[in-house]
């Protein structure tokens, strides 16, 4: 009995739920009838151009503030990381075997080469002493100084072609991470010590181990195509009681306004590497 009964409801509710869809009394499609609908979706095509134009707007005025080669937002002054070649924070060969030591010398070599005379010989010579500015117009190419690696004299790997580590007084180069616009003040030398009672005698190349200002300020990649950055080199003069020891190097910019001690980041001016040298 029950059951004739539901099959006229059940019929009852999906045609309204039909006519909810679409009504072909009133014309109403989902409750609206379509002139309704259409100024619905006029109503959302022209709120979406208008966020669209919006963004666009927005968009364009930042690009034109933006300049191709300065990053925009920095936070105060900026110091650069210090790095190190042969790229490893852990320098340890045998003096008396060229297998250990040979993928040291052939790292540097390889990275000396864009320091090659004959290749900077197409850099400028530019007076020493101060800051090479150049005219900061954008289309502008800028000139580079030229940094010779027979600045490096014992460590240039020109006069001994092992770095020093045949004879267990190693190489180490040093140079600052680019950073565009940087001037330090003052005058930046890396200052290298051996943490332990007596002091190893060190050698820097080029001498007192500056870095000159005339290769300040960096223009940036795109600008500044041929840059090369200035190259501090330290000849540890280790003894025979240094061997089969583990040395720890601190090696930090001194004499200008680049911070060397910030608590938070070990390499901001600054870095530690170990040195270990067998015989
Ligand atoms: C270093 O190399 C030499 C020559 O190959 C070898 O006689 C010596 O035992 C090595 N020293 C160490 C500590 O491995
Ligand atoms: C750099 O100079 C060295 C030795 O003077 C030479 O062997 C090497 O081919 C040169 N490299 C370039 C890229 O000029
Ligand atoms: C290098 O650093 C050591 C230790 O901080 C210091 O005693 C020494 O005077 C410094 N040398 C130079 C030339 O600044």
């Amino acid at each position: 009995m029950a059951s004739t009964e539901d099959k006229p409801a059940n019929k009852e509710n999906a045609s309204s739920w039909k006519d909810s869809f679409y009504n072909p009394r009133t014309g109403e499609v989902m409750g609206r009838t379509a002139s309704s609908w259409a100024l619905i979706l006029l109503f959302y095509f022209v709120f979406y151009c208008f966020l669209a134009g919006m963004f666009a707007l927005t968009m364009w005025v930042m690009l034109l503030t933006l300049d191709d080669n300065v990053p925009k937002y920095r936070d105060r002054v900026p110091t650069p990381g210090l790095v190190i070649r042969p790229h490893s924070l852990d320098i340890t060969f045998n003096k008396s075997d060229p297998l250990k030591y040979s993928q040291y010398v052939q790292h540097l070599e390889s990275f000396l080469q864009s320091y090659n005379d004959t290749e900077q010989e197409k850099n400028e010579d530019c007076p020493p002493g101060d800051y090479f500015m150049q005219d900061n117009s954008e289309e502008q190419v800028k000139k580079t100084c030229r940094f010779k690696r027979s600045l490096l004299s014992f460590c240039s790997g020109l006069y001994d072609v092992n770095f020093g580590y045949s004879e267990g007084k190693p190489c180490v180069l040093l140079k600052m991470n680019r950073i565009i616009g940087l001037m330090p003040r003052g005058d930046p030398y890396i200052n290298c010590t051996v943490k332990r009672d007596n002091p190893v005698q060190m050698q820097y190349f080029p001498s007192e181990g500056r870095f000159d200002k005339m290769y300040f300020p960096y223009y940036g990649k795109k600008a500044h195509e041929n840059y090369v950055q200035p190259l501090v080199a330290v000849k540890l003069h280790l003894s025979k009681e240094d061997y089969n020891k583990e040395l720890p190097v601190e090696c930090r910019v001194e004499g200008s306004d680049l911070r060397n001690n910030d608590e938070r980041d070990k390499f901001l001016g600054r870095v530690t590497f170990r040195i270990k040298v067998l015989e």
